[in-house]
């Protein structure tokens, strides 16, 4: 990889050699060698063009709940820096990807909108939670979605209204070196007491099924059409099973845990030891939810 960067990158804000263990929920990974923060979209902007001009890869990161880093990365790493104010017209509001997730939520519901109570409890990032098309009990973003705005890979900045195929389970066009810059969500008029009941009764679901009080990735593998990894993992009789600090939750098979001292390889090893017993039980391979970051030599088979 060619260093120094060149110049119009070199001119975005950004910091050397953060870990990524201090970047993701789950608290492990090695080093982001060149975290890039553009905290205007032309910043944002100048970073993609920059990178595509000199054909260098980079990847962008959001809140990092949703990401299992194994091992350092050398190049670039993007994450977006843009303010964070909250523009509403009617039933509409508009929100850039810098927003936190969980805080939009919490701010529809405090306007009295209707319709994002699913989100209370999803973690990350606005920009992630595009990326992801994020969702819980049976409702997810693009449901609320009436524009988004992103960078295509060339850096062509793009406004639009989704259409169908764009937004699929925990899947979005924004991959594939796009950018989620922005949304604007359409709501609906609610009575503030029902949003909050809502609001409470997910709370208590995810409270009584998830592992919230550790640090964790969410769900580690997408549901295969019609089943449950979680129940599957369960059936294994894979909760428990443990390489060093990692662990499959006690509570919920799907999520993987860290006790405190993991490391990325530790997940690794517990990701593939899952996948290979849900094969070999079930027959059913499970594909992973979560996005993976990895040096070359440590990708999971
Ligand atoms: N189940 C088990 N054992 C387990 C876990 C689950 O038997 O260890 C059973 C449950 O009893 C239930 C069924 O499996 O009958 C489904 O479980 P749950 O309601 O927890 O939902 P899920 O399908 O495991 C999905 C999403 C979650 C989201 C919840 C609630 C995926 C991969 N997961 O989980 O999203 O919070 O529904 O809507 O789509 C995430 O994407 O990171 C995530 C956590």
């Amino acid at each position: 990889m060619a260093f120094p960067f060149p110049d119009p990158l070199m001119a975005i804000p950004h910091r050397r050699d953060v870990p990524f263990s201090r970047l993701t929920t789950l608290g492990v990974g090695g080093c982001c060698r060149w975290l890039f923060e553009p905290v205007t979209e032309a910043q944002a902007q100048a970073f993609v063009r920059a990178c595509a001009r000199e054909g260098l890869p980079w990847r962008t990161l959001g809140g990092g709940s949703n990401l299992v880093v194994l091992g350092d990365l050398e190049g670039p790493v993007l994450r977006l820096r843009l303010p964070q104010e909250l523009k509403r017209d009617g039933l509409e509001l508009q929100a850039s990807a810098s927003h936190g997730h969980i805080r939009l939520s919490a701010a529809t519901a405090e306007l009295g909108l209707a319709g994002m109570e699913y989100a209370s409890g999803i973690p990350g990032s606005v920009g992630g939670a595009m990326h992801m098309n994020a969702g819980a009990y049976g409702r997810e973003l693009v449901d609320i979605l009436a524009r988004y705005r992103f960078l295509t890979e060339d850096g062509e900045l793009v406004e639009k209204v989704p259409e169908p195929g764009e937004f699929r389970y925990r899947w979005s066009v924004l991959g594939g070196g796009r950018v989620a810059l922005g949304l604007t969500l359409r709501l609906a008029a609610g009575d503030p007491a029902r949003i909050r009941a809502l609001v409470e009764e997910y709370r208590r679901k995810r409270g009584t099924s998830q592992p919230l009080g550790k640090r964790n990735a969410g769900c580690i593998f997408k549901n295969p059409p019609g089943l449950s990894a979680g129940r599957l993992i369960d059936q294994a009789g894979l909760k428990g099973l443990r390489v060093g600090d990692a662990e499959v939750s006690p509570e919920h098979g799907n999520f993987l845990v860290n006790h405190g001292q993991a490391t990325a390889a530790q997940f690794a090893e517990l990701m593939a030891r899952v996948r290979a017993k849900v094969r070999e039980v079930h027959g059913v391979d499970l594909e992973p939810e979560v996005e993976i970051w990895a040096a070359p030599e440590q990708i999971i088979r």
